[in-house]
This record gives C-alpha cells, structure tokens and sequence, in this order.
C-alpha cells in the first residue's frame, strides 16, 4: 500500500502525543494514541479486579473488552464497551496500573492487532512506545523522543494539577520513572529506539520547534 505511517515512540510524558496531534493536524492525517488503548485496558482490569497473572481470566477480558476511537479535532475519545472513558484513563489509578497490564503479551499481541489494522490503508501518525519496532517495522518516518526526566514531570505535572489538585510533583516523578523502569525492561516488545528511528530530544525545545523539526523529515522524504 502507498499510505504514509509515522510512528512517534518514546519514554512515558515526553509530549509525544503533542507532537502526533499537532503532525496529525498539520498534515491532515488521522491520530492514533496507542496508549489509551492500553489505557482503557487497564481500566477494565481495576473495575472488573482481573488478576494479571490469570491467563484464562485475560483471554476472557480482551474478548470483552471492545474499544474504539471518536476524533474530534484530533484529541483523543476512547470509548470501552461504548462508554466514554476518555478522562477517567487519565486518573492517577490507571496511570499506575497501566504498565503491569501492557507488559502482558496477550494485551500486546490483541492492541497490537488492532493497531495494524487501523494503519492499513491510512495516512497515520500514531504514538506509543512499539510502533515503530512491532505495529510498523516498515513506518515510513519514525521519531524517538527523549526529554529530562524532570522537565517531564515538571510538564506532567503542570499538566494535570488543574484537574488533580491533590497530586504532587514527587508523585508525578515517580510514576513517571516507574514506568520507564517497566517499559525498557519487560519482556515482550520493550520500549527501544528502532534503529531506523531519529532521534528528537526535546528538554529545550517550544512545541513549535518540535514540530518545524518533525515537518523538515516529511519533506525530505518526498
Ligand atoms: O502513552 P501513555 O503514557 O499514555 O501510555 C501509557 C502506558 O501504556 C505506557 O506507560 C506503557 O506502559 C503502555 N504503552 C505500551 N505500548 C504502547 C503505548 C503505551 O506499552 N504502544
């Protein structure tokens, strides 16, 4: 197929999905945030008290669980079984739960599924921490991006203190470096750079610029 794929991956509130949307947005290209899909998995595992290391509890739940996509002006709607779960995946709970729950390779192998599909005949940007070594290998751009890990909590937390009043910058920190401990180190398709992948280290760079950097790759592929 001759849609254009390019896959955005790197560590947890690196403002990857800052990036996609405002790609998206510019190229008129349609967003995917692979990692609400993991998300909202993650959120019908606390409702509904799946124990991770049950198989035949997992398999049961990803055949129960139906997610799908709404774009409105390219922020991210997610619905699970039709509800719209889209702020609750955001909360605190899920964030700390998220990862044990994407580490499951019956979890990957069903989202990763699912994601391909959407790729299929689209022009895509689609964010996450696999997509450019397992959804699409074959991505025809892939960025990592890195930034200090304060300047990430800094921008996490500032992010979501509004809507999280009690929530402290300590909190944010170590949910933030949690889950970079878990996603390098799991085993089934760990977050690395894909070796085709540029780099985008974005500790001193305005939204902007990360953009102006992402469209100076577009246009050097035509
Ligand atoms: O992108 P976001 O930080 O919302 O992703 C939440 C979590 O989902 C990550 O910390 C990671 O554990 C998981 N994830 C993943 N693979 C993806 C996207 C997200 O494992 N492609």
């Amino acid at each position: 197929s001759n849609n254009t794929i390019i896959a955005i991956d790197g560590y947890s509130s690196c403002g990857k999905s800052t990036l996609a949307k405002a790609l998206a947005k510019k190229l008129h290209y349609i967003y995917v945030d692979s990692g609400a899909m993991y998300r909202a998995v993650a959120l019908y595992f606390l409702r509904n008290n799946i124990d991770s290391a049950d198989h035949a509890q997992i398999e049961a739940a990803l055949k129960d669980i139906h997610l799908n996509f709404h774009s409105r002006d390219y922020e991210t709607h997610i619905t699970l079984n039709g509800e719209e779960v889209s702020d609750e995946i955001r909360q605190m709970p899920v964030s700390e739960k998220v990862s044990e729950v994407s580490a499951l390779k019956e979890v990957r192998r069903e989202m990763v599924k699912q994601q391909q599909r959407m790729g299929q005949s689209k022009n895509i940007v689609m964010d996450g921490r696999d997509i450019g070594t397992t959804v699409f290998p074959n991505a025809t751009l892939k960025i990592f991006m890195t930034a200090d890990p304060a300047v990430r909590a800094q921008r996490r937390y500032d992010e979501i203190r509004t809507k999280n009043p009690d929530i402290t910058l300590e909190e944010v920190f170590e949910n933030i470096a949690h889950r970079d401990y878990s996603d390098t180190t799991r085993e089934e398709s760990p977050l690395v750079r894909a070796k085709d992948a540029i780099i985008l280290d974005n500790t001193n760079l305005t939204p902007e610029e990360q953009l102006q950097f992402a469209l100076d790759k577009v246009e050097k592929l035509k």
